[in-house]
């Protein structure tokens, strides 16, 4: 690709976490004005309770699926998020694993992790701390965490067989993956691939089926389970990504025929 991922990446995610922040204090929000597509989140986050967790956590969700709902998270766990973003997954399980239990998220881009660090203090919740770092090297000590969770953030990884080791390094024996990732369902054009924005936008770097579950068990996990949600065709793809307004430089200027059908949303489940 013509570009070095992390800074490319740390630079999309950070003018998106700086947009919300802007536009949560200019209180201009509407869904068709400065801020993010709610709409997305309600789709992803059918069923959970939004409502008690701040709305810049809420405007700033950049997930494909919602990895609490098959985390199956139990009071005094300890949670690792990787990629957590402006933290709308890492305020849920807070809730779930509750006074006696500890969430980390973990992220490598400066203005997510500030939005993620103001919208706890707004949640007010004590069982919860961002860290700043790499996925592919996780400032956490081998066999600390009971649940390692991520939603659309390994497609980003420019070395997700290292990242992978690593979330399998800081897992528990017996600890659980629960991660919802984009995955590839048919071949997509390598053109296509290398764009910048396909890439950021979670698109470009996306793994199949089969190549996800090679590297599962290259690194040690059992039990693997990969299962597409969501296949994006073309009414989809408008959905998510080109009525969103973070989102639709993704796509931008690309035949959508050439994608139809050719990503899902997945759940990805495995055991160490
Ligand atoms: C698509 S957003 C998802 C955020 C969050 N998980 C959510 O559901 O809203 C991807 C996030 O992962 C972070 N990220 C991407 N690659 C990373 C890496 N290699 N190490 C750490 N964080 C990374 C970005 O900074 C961004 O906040």
């Amino acid at each position: 690709m013509e570009l070095d991922v992390k800074s490319k990446v740390k630079g999309y995610y950070g003018g998106i976490a700086s947009k919300v922040a802007k536009s949560s204090k200019s209180s201009c929000c509407s869904k068709s004005s400065c801020c993010g597509d709610i709409s997305a989140s309600s789709i992803i986050y059918k069923g959970e309770n939004l409502n008690d967790l701040p709305k810049e956590a809420v405007e700033a969700s950049l997930g494909c699926a919602n990895p609490v709902l098959f985390a199956e998270l139990k009071e005094g766990e300890t949670v690792l998020d990787l990629g957590s973003g402006g933290g709308i997954n890492v305020l849920m399980a807070s809730k779930h694993v509750g006074s006696s239990g500890k969430v980390y998220g973990l992220d490598m881009t400066d203005e997510m992790l500030q939005l993620a660090n103001k919208n706890k203090e707004k949640m007010g919740v004590t069982n919860v701390d961002f860290l700043k770092g790499y996925i592919e090297d996780i400032p956490l000590k081998d066999g600390l965490v009971d649940v390692i969770m991520s939603n659309c953030v390994i497609n980003l990884s420019d070395d997700k067989e290292k990242a992978l080791s690593e979330a399998y390094r800081v897992l528990k024996p017996g600890g659980r993956l629960a991660i919802a990732d984009i995955v590839t369902m048919k071949p997509v054009p390598s053109e296509l691939r290398v764009k910048a924005g396909m890439w950021c936008g979670c698109l470009g770097g996306t793994l199949a089926v089969t190549e996800y579950q090679s590297i599962l068990e290259k690194v040690g996990f059992k039990n693997i389970q990969i299962e597409a949600v969501h296949i994006y065709d073309k009414a989809l793809i408008q959905k998510y990504f080109i009525n969103n307004e973070h989102l639709a430089k993704t796509v931008s200027g690309i035949d959508l025929d050439m994608i139809d059908g050719a990503f899902a949303g997945a759940y990805i489940k495995a055991v160490k």
